[in-house]
């Protein structure tokens, strides 16, 4: 894993410095999205996680612009991490794409952008139900290569992937001119995500876990009752006393003690306090020992819809 600044921030293998703890924004739209964005500055956010279809790009922009505009932050300050989307796979979607996402954040540069998912999709044009969706068997590399152009002419510093197997990433390492910089996964106690750990590690690609908490506001969709809420877990309890902070900050501190990025979401501003302040736990070989032991294979977000497409491995490691 890259080296970690005082574990403030994680140095991408190009040398770009990423913030290791940013503001998860999916779910987070119009008003509600500029009030937490706002707040999240103010209260010392400097990386900003968004996707092309989260919907909230433009409000975001508008929110860090007049950050920047009142003195309180320098855009060098703040990172910008966004998604192209599974439909947008095409060279010429994707650059339109990223204009699109320059445009609406309001920013000469992306800091990272992500392939949001390996498997490519086509809209129908005549409908706007997501049932109208098609599998698209589709050559990734292709996308890569727009995005490695994309950095070459300045409007990307860094550029990643998410929900990728370790096979997939492979296939990208093996096309690449510019190599993966992050790779974005769901990863928390329960899904821990050890083989593309190890593999990330031997790659230099540094990780960042989403739905580090468990993601229990996730839509209905989403959901499955077997399901444990893993901020309800009680073998977390001894370890927040002895450091007297609560379960989701020792799920983050775990975290990034691992190297990872974090990118919980909260619309709260005492939640949002809380996920930021957990730069100075250091969990011991017992604690450590006891959270590896919760990990139970659980994933949150299942994309279930996606059964039968060529690129949606499940029993694989993405
Ligand atoms: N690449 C991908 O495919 C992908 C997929 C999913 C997510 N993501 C990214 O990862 C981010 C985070 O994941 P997520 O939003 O799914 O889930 P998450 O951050 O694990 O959990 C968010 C939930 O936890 C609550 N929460 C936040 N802080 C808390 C705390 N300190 N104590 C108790 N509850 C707390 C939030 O409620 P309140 O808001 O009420 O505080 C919300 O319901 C997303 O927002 C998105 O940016 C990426």
């Amino acid at each position: 894993m890259a080296a970690n600044f005082g574990n403030k921030f994680i140095k991408l293998y190009n040398g770009n410095l990423m913030p290791s703890v940013g503001l998860g924004t999916y779910q987070l739209v119009g008003d509600e999205v500029r009030q937490v964005v706002d707040k999240a500055i103010y209260l010392g956010y400097r990386h900003i996680d968004t996707a092309h279809s989260y919907n909230n790009e433009g409000e975001i922009g508008d929110i860090v612009k007049s950050r920047i505009g009142t003195g309180a932050i320098k855009r060098g300050d703040v990172f910008l991490t966004t998604k192209v989307p599974s439909v947008c796979h095409d060279p010429c979607d994707v650059v339109d794409c990223v204009e699109l996402s320059r445009t609406q954040l309001d920013t000469k540069y992306l800091d990272l952008v992500l392939i949001h998912n390996p498997w490519t999709l086509k809209r129908n044009e005549k409908s706007n139900s997501t049932e109208s969706i098609q599998f698209v068997r589709y050559n990734i590399q292709k996308t890569w290569r727009s995005l490695e152009t994309c950095v070459k002419e300045g409007s990307i510093k860094s550029i990643g992937l998410s929900n990728f197997t370790t096979g997939q990433i492979q296939s990208i390492l093996d096309g690449c001119s510019i190599k993966p910089a992050n790779v974005q996964l769901e990863c928390h106690a329960y899904l821990q995500q050890r083989k593309l750990y190890g593999f990330c590690q031997t790659t230099d690609i540094t990780l960042t876990a989403y739905s580090p908490l468990g993601a229990h506001g996730r839509p209905e969709r989403h959901r499955f009752e077997d399901q444990p809420v893993l901020l309800d877990d009680p073998e977390l309890d001894s370890i927040a006393r002895s450091h007297n902070k609560t379960k989701a900050q020792i799920l983050l501190g775990w975290l990034l003690q691992r190297g990872f990025c974090v990118v919980p979401k909260s619309k709260s501003e005492q939640r949002l306090i809380e996920n930021l302040d957990i730069f100075n736990i250091k969990l011991n070989r017992r604690e450590w020992t006891q959270i590896q032991t919760m990990d139970k294979g659980i994933r949150y977000f299942k994309f279930k819809n996606m059964t039968g497409h060529p690129e949606f491995r499940p029993t694989e490691d993405f």
